[in-house]
């Protein structure tokens, strides 16, 4: 089948054409980054405004580029899949509107895709098949969402554990914004990092979880993590020091990244523990820092476990993972395409297409 996928759930345009679930025929992505640079953060309102102006002509290149010889490229699209969740309310609602009235014009199914499920699926996109990958432990790192997931069979998710407050890469987002450094914080933090002397010597808390915490709602307090505390500690660091200068802000980049990514992987590590898990799946933005990409490595290594990472342009949100993992789905669910509605708290491993 040859889908087309469209993701609007946070800062990011995009859409894409996907056949047979791994192969990109195209992959365009519009980028919000300098709209919301001078916030420091996403801002909802100028997130939905600027969807609404670029959806079309997003969807338009994707298609054009997927068929650049076709007299007619829609021809060739079996049928449209659209991120319904989680996400920002007013984010979702763009692309799932575009994809609704495309899929009524064009008399084609109309997939509903999770976006956590879909970072899952990017590892896999422009690869060869792999023989067998289930079951498998995901690791979904970005500026929204920090969670470790069992996926037994194909669409068969299950939550292990994930953050109980801030996500990976927000923690990187707030550090940043306290050193001074640019929006998005991750890549500034990654590279700050890399200039680090060592003399000035930090050590930040690990975003350790309480076994009693009443968070847990059944998860196991050492499969989760806290990093709120982290962002305090770097404040209360900042505050004591007389004047920040390049190389204390290198050497703070560092030991902050370095609590992050063992914070990480130490879950990880925990999660692989007595399990036969045929593979390592990471996505997300954050799977884009060099540390964490060598560490997972190592670990993986060590237990023998092949470690799956996203190529760079996807790690971040895009639409091809969504297109990718609507192939999959596709054949697991009936849907009415009218009938669908944005599910900005959808869980993953939860199916639900409308708020009753
Ligand atoms: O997946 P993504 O593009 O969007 C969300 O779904 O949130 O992830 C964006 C996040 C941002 O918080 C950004 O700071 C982080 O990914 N990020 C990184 C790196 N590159 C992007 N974090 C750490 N190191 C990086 N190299
Ligand atoms: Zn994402």
């Amino acid at each position: 089948m040859t889908i087309l996928g469209i993701e609007t759930s946070c800062d990011e345009t995009a859409a894409s054409v996907v056949r047979d679930g791994r192969e990109v025929l195209s992959s365009v992505v519009f980028s919000q980054i300098p709209l919301h640079r001078p916030y420091g953060g996403v801002v909802p309102e100028i997130a939905s405004r600027s969807h609404l102006e670029k959806i079309q002509e997003v969807i338009d290149e994707a298609v054009a580029r997927a068929f650049p010889d076709a007299p007619a490229p829609w021809v060739g699209i079996d049928a449209i899949a659209v991120t319904y969740g989680p996400g920002l309310a007013s984010s979702l609602i763009v692309g799932l509107n575009a994809a609704k009235g495309l899929a009524v014009q064009l008399n084609k199914p109309l997939v509903c895709i999770n976006h956590i499920e879909a970072h899952l699926h990017s590892v896999f996109l422009d690869k060869p098949l792999t023989a067998d990958v289930y079951p498998m432990l995901g690791l979904v790192v970005s500026g929204g969402h920090t969670a470790w997931i069992e996926c037994s069979a194909p669409g068969a998710y299950r939550i292990l554990g994930q953050t109980l407050d801030d996500a990976a890469g927000e923690a990187f987002d707030k550090a940043a914004k306290l050193l001074g450094l640019s929006y998005p914080g991750g890549p500034a933090i990654d590279r700050a990092a890399q200039q680090a002397t060592g003399k000035n010597k930090f050590v930040f808390p690990s975003g350790r979880v309480q076994a009693d915490n009443p968070n847990l709602f059944g998860m196991q307090a050492e499969l989760c993590v806290s990093f709120s505390g982290l962002k305090t500690a770097l404040l209360r660091t900042i505050q004591k020091l007389p004047v920040l200068t390049d190389e204390l802000i290198a050497d703070l980049a560092a030991a902050y990244q370095e609590a992050v990514v063992s914070a990480l992987v130490t879950r990880t590590e925990t999660a692989l523990l007595g399990q036969r898990y045929k593979a390592l799946v990471v996505g997300g933005g954050v799977s884009l820092n060099r540390l964490l990409r060598g560490r997972l490595q190592a670990l993986a290594d060590v237990r023998g476990c092949p470690l799956f990472l996203a190529e760079p342009k996807y790690c971040g949100d895009n639409a091809a993972m969504i297109a990718g993992l609507a192939e999959q789905q596709i054949s697991l669910r009936k849907q009415d395409a009218l009938a669908l509605d944005v599910v900005p708290s959808l869980r993953v491993g939860e199916y639900k297409i409308s708020y009753d």
